[in-house]
């Protein structure tokens, strides 16, 4: 990583605390006579309950209640009709549909869904009890694949998902050269290290504490009102911190909710902690997707056409929904534009966002297509993309934010020594090794929320920052403490940030790369406010630099001065004693304005790397990567580079080992655990190197920072496929990429 003077790294500042075991995640949390819950999920993926057997896990030791569908506490969000309630329905699924509604009937959606939910005192003795609930069932056929139910694609309702088409199909139709591919990407799941449940107690009739493992303690206070039609007031949620999310936290889950209910009907703190199998079919998953590129271009390698389609799963009673298709629209310069996006409902559990969403998946196609084409073109694949660069926005017709791709396509092939990439695949072999280069380029939404920062800076010279975000692991308390160091010159070690609570002022959840520009700028602005207090206290009538402009100000390192003249200065701690302020505490609401409508604004990245394939195994090793951020300004430069390593390391499993398997016949995983779900260990990851372009977008917001959670793993699992061609002259077009699909390259 190159460093910036201007901006030193610093560690983490949870770093210690969560190294040392002082950081508490939800599962460590206990109360006074706290039990704990256990799911019993269904063996079969289709079809109704006929039976359910829960005397012998009732009379088990220690059991306090089994839970079915025959005698789940109320959850009057889902039991009462909600029509006229404001707050809707509880809690409503992110894009369609209906949620699941666990413990309702006797009706099977999926494989693993919740049958029996089991209390007992201890965790032992309710995953003994549980063992012992028995459910006979009337199965039907499972249909669980997407390419034998295409017959049931849908385009999903809403704007974003519509067919679109600009410019002259003609174009593509006369094209020279032409290619058509078709791609696809296996279900893949989050599983973070930390597993999934919620802790709840109803400390009175309406109010409840929680301890949950949520990307958003707002979204969840919220989910739990509508849930149980109190108001949200009286909701405590804490998630200070989070090992990992990557998406499956950006919703409430039926089963949260209804260990919400059990706490309520037991009348004591009910804990729920699944199971690493659980994690595959609960928590939401990376839908499987199949998808097609066509691309035309002229010899001289100008891009004439683009249809690209997608068609991935979702549940029978949800819609799940994510922009697959939609960076193609305006990635590159081409004459013709088409996109096409359906989903097939499926005898599963519902899919949800899984970092990179939908990008992730659109980009492994539209990369991989694009090193096709610049192969058939006989182009090097960085030349053909600049050849159909585009500095506006094709789509919208207006200009970019920012957009420093030309300077990562340099800086990245130096990087990675693309030199040495030999144009005809399968020219460079080490030993029983084959070699090759690949690129790969990813973009995601950038976008600024609203968010309510306190700030209290007291003449002991200690400043706490507060907002309701939580830090589900890139840094973000690190960023806001690195801001507020910025605006206010108070030492790092003397700011303290509280996040992760209800009690907070509101914060966003995190979420779609938002965050750093969400609630780092509202921390800019609160802290803002007290630097102009100051500049008052200080320039005013009796102030040590009274006549002095309070615009020309400079705060640095404690010390406010004049910047025409440094010699007069007085230090932040004593101007308040002087000026008898012992606090200065501000709340503020931050929000953008209309600057999203004027320009498009995004955050790019680009991932180069090497690879070796064993030509007689078949194996690949990702030897090299270089991964590159064109992400505005880097607020929090060591915390941006592990975000950038992170999600390349997601990038090395989404192309080489991922990939949960179902059992179509049964509608099971038959690898849903981290023995056979294969997830990059030490050995496949090479030292990762990140550029941080780092050149503020105007137009985002005052910090000039955009997100870059998203786009650290959006476009690398194509830059490992088209490094795998370059080596062996094998083009995989179905993820991952195992040694099986490449056997037999001598
Ligand atoms: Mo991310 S998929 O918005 O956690």
């Amino acid at each position: 990583m190159e460093k910036n003077p201007k901006n030193p790294p610093i560690d983490r500042v949870d770093g210690r605390m969560k190294v040392t075991g002082g950081a508490k995640y939800f599962a460590e949390f206990e109360m006074p006579k706290m039990a704990y819950c256990v799911i019993v999920g269904s063996t079969i993926a289709r079809g109704s309950i006929t039976g359910i057997q829960t005397k012998k896990a009732e009379a088990s030791p220690g059991v306090l209640g089994v839970f079915t569908h025959l005698n789940r506490p109320p959850i009057p969000g889902w039991d009462s009709p909600v029509t006229g309630n404001a707050n809707g329905p509880a809690p409503a699924p992110p894009s369609g549909g209906e949620t699941y509604r666990i413990l309702s009937g006797k009706e099977i959606l999926f494989d693993g869904q919740p049958v029996a939910m089991v209390v007992a005192d201890t965790f032992e003795r309710a995953t003994y009890a549980a063992s012992l609930v028995k459910v006979s069932y009337a199965k039907q056929t499972p249909h669980t694949e997407v390419g034998k139910n295409l017959s049931k694609a849908v385009t999903p309702k809403g704007p974003r998902f519509a067919d679109y088409a600009r410019g002259d199909r003609k174009a593509l139709e006369s094209a020279p050269v032409q290619l058509e591919s078709s791609y696809s990407i296996p279900i893949e799941v989050h599983n973070p290290m930390e597993l999934h449940g919620i802790l709840a107690h109803w400390t009175g009739p309406e109010e409840i504490m929680i301890y949950a493992k949520t990307q958003g303690v707002m979204a969840t206070q919220q989910a739990m009102a509508r849930a149980f039609k109190i108001d949200a007031k009286g909701i405590r949620v804490h998630t200070e911190f989070m090992g990992g999310g990557f998406g499956m936290g950006l919703r409430t889950w039926p089963q949260e909710v209804a260990t919400v209910a059990i706490a309520r009907k037991l009348g004591r703190p009910v804990k729920l902690l699944m199971t690493r199998s659980q994690m595959f079919t609960l928590v939401g998953h990376r839908p499987y997707t199949l998808q097609t590129i066509r691309m035309g271009a002229d010899a001289n390698g100008k891009l004439l056409g683009i249809v690209h389609e997608a068609t991935a799963e979702t549940a029978s009673y949800e819609d799940f929904t994510e922009a697959t298709v939609n960076m193609t629209r305006f990635m590159y310069e081409s004459a013709y534009l088409e996109t096409r996006y359906k989903i097939v409902p499926l005898d599963r559990s519902v899919p949800i966002w899984m970092r990179g969403p939908g990008e992730a998946t659109g980009a492994f196609a539209l990369e991989s297509a694009m090193d096709e084409m610049a192969h058939q073109l006989k182009m090097d694949p960085i030349e053909f993309r600049l050849k159909n660069y585009t500095e506006t926005d094709p789509e919208r017709n207006r200009p970019f934010s920012a957009k420093n791709l030309k300077e990562g396509y340099e800086r990245g092939a130096k990087a990675i020594g693309w030199n040495q990439r030999k144009s005809e695949p399968a020219s460079i072999r080490e030993g029983d090794w084959l070699v090759g280069y690949g690129m790969g380029t990813g973009t995601f939404n950038a976008s600024r929320g609203q968010a309510t920062v306190r700030a209290i800076l007291k003449s002991d010279g200690s400043l706490t920052v507060q907002c309701a975000v939580t830090d589900i692991g890139p840094g973000t308390g690190t960023a806001m403490t690195l801001v507020a160091h910025q605006v206010l010159g108070v030492p790092l070690d003397r700011i303290k940030v509280e996040y992760g609570d209800t009690t907070l002022p509101p914060g966003p959840m995190q979420g779609g790369s938002t965050v750093t520009s969400t609630v780092g700028s509202a921390v800019m602005d609160t802290c803002t406010l007290i630097k102009k207090e100051l500049a008052q206290l200080a320039t005013g009538a009796g102030g040590p630099l009274q006549g002095q402009n309070p615009e020309d100000l400079v705060l640095e390192e404690g010390q406010l001065y004049a910047g025409n003249n440094p010699s007069k200065k007085v230090s932040l701690l004593e101007l308040m004693q002087q000026s008898n302020v012992p606090v200065i505490d501000k709340t503020q609401l931050s929000k953008g304005g209309d600057e999203q409508q004027k320009y498009s604004m995004y955050s790019f990245s680009l991932h180069f790397v090497q690879v070796n394939v064993h030509a007689l195994t078949g194996a690949v090793k990702v030897t090299k990567a270089i991964s590159i951020a064109d992400a505005g300004r880097i607020v929090s430069p060591k915390t941006a580079a592990s975000q950038m390593i992170g999600g390349a390391v997601g990038g090395i499993g989404m192309a080489l080992t991922e990939e949960a398997l179902i059992d179509h016949r049964l509608g099971r995983f038959v690898n849903n655990n981290f023995g056979d779900y294969h997830v990059p260990v030490h050995a496949d990851v090479p030292a990762i190197e990140t550029i941080l372009i780092d050149k503020p977008d105007p137009y985002i917001n005052p910090m000039g920072a955009k997100g870059m959670g998203e786009i650290a793993i959006i476009g690398f699992a194509a830059a490992v496929a088209n490094a795998v061609f370059n080596a062996t002259g094998k083009r995989i077009r179905d993820l991952p990429i195992t040694p099986d699909k490449l056997i037999g390259l001598v």
